[in-house]
């Protein structure tokens, strides 16, 4: 009995990563993540970038920082290297503040966008 418990518990840990991993997520659903950074990033952007949900799609996907040279905010299928994924992970290299605002949780959230494509859904 203990044995088959401890079994299920593994299952269920693994099925909820895939789950996790598999799971879409829309540029929509990140509305409750920007809510957290439009009081800087709004219709006067601090880093010259609005996160205001009608226009942070065209100020994220493809568009350079303005901040370091080089760095592109948000790279379809690349959230290591998108920009945006760097701020809010406060990784090394950036340029300026780190803006780890919404915690793990919020970023694994954009990171999952970015993963499948970063599409305007
Ligand atoms: C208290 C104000 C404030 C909040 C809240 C804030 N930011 Fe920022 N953000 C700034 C300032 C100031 C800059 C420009 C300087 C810098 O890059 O650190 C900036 C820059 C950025 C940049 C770099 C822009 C570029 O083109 O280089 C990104 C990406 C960013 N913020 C994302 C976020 C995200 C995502 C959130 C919410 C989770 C957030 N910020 C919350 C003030 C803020």
């Amino acid at each position: 009995m203990h044995e088959l418990h401890l079994h299920y518990c593994t299952f269920s840990a693994v099925w909820a990563k895939i789950a996790n991993i598999v799971e879409p997520t829309t540029f929509g659903s990140l509305a409750e993540v920007y809510d957290r950074c439009d009081s800087c990033h709004d219709d006067t952007p601090l880093g010259n970038l609005s996160l205001l949900l009608n226009r942070a799609y065209t100020q994220l996907v493809g568009q350079p920082s303005s901040q370091k040279e080089g760095a592109i905010r948000v790279i379809p299928f690349d959230p290591d290297n998108s920009y945006l994924v760097q701020k809010m992970e406060d990784s090394p290299g950036i340029v300026g503040g780190s803006m780890a605002y919404g915690g793990p949780t919020y970023v694994q959230r954009v990171r999952a966008w970015i993963a499948q494509g970063a599409l305007n859904n």
